[in-house]
């Protein structure tokens, strides 16, 4: 599989519109359920553009040390330039999950907010994590659990209109979400599951058409035409009436949050 590459541009319309949307209320919602330690050492695998990083800079109190490491430097880059001065330093690198340039032990904690679904080789990716954490150090995890029903009623309305390719790229971020298969990741790297939790985003969609064209189905729909782009959105509007709000759709979006020992 092809190691997941982005553009500056793909990076800041992440930031843009997907941080604000969903990783920035998840970072904070798996952070409302996590005790940081004084002093600690933290690292964010796959942070993106930060999000998560971020908010643990912000909550940390007094001493300790943030890391962010993600494949992308694109995303690293971005990351340093969004985090602001008023917080806690982190220190971003540009590292491939399973090559991290810190020796054994170094960490007490490490978050990986939806980022194993997409690395290549997620138990060699998992046994580096554990490497990289002291004895009993832990690991926070979060992947979707269940595809959204917006993702669902947009990779439908795509195969319908558009194609097979596009509407699995609508479903690809929620492909791996089998609770057993990460349990058997999870404890074939050696860690020892805690607790599984569930967290429950309410993800607001003001304006259909904008957050659709803000997403990397982007591209087939431009090339696709403006008619198809038009029926696409208007298909997925229809499919998500049981969450319509007034003017708004308020649509639910799953995620695992499993908490491990090294
Ligand atoms: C959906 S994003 C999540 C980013 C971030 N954790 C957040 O919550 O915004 C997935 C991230 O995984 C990173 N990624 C993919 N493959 C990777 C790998 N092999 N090693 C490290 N990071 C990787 C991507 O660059 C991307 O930033």
């Amino acid at each position: 599989m092809d190691k997941f590459r982005l553009t500056h541009a793909a990076a800041q319309k992440y930031d843009n519109h997907s941080v604000p949307a969903m990783f920035g209320p998840l970072a904070r919602a798996t952070l409302d359920r996590t005790s940081l330690p004084a002093g600690a050492h933290i690292i964010d695998i796959a942070c993106g553009t930060g999000a998560l990083t971020r908010e643990v800079a912000a909550r940390l109190q007094g001493s300790g040390r943030i890391v962010g490491a993600d494949l992308n430097e694109t995303m690293t880059e971005l990351a340093a330039q969004r985090h602001p001065t008023d917080a806690h330093d982190a220190t971003y690198v540009a590292s491939d999950v399973c090559d991290l340039p810190f020796e054994a032990g170094a960490f007490d904690l490490a978050f990986c907010q939806q980022g194993l679904q997409f690395f290549p080789d997620k138990a060699a990716a998992l046994t580096e994590i554990r490497r990289i954490l002291k004895t009993e150090g832990e690991l926070k995890l979060t992947c979707w659990s269940a595809i959204s029903p917006f993702n669902g009623a947009l990779s439908e309305a795509l195969n319908d209109q558009v194609g097979e390719a596009a509407s699995n790229k609508a479903k690809a971020p929620f492909s791996f979400r089998d609770e057993k298969v990460i349990r058997d990741l999870l404890e074939g790297a050696g860690f020892t599951i805690e607790a599984r939790q569930n967290i429950v985003l309410e993800r607001r969609f003001d304006n259909l058409f904008e957050q659709i064209m803000a997403l990397p189905i982007e591209k087939d729909l431009r090339e696709a035409g403006d008619d198809v782009a038009n029926a696409v959105v208007k298909d997925v509007a229809a499919k998500l009436k049981k969450y319509a709000v007034n003017d708004t759709f308020v649509v639910p979006q799953e995620a695992y949050l499993f908490e491990a020992r090294a």
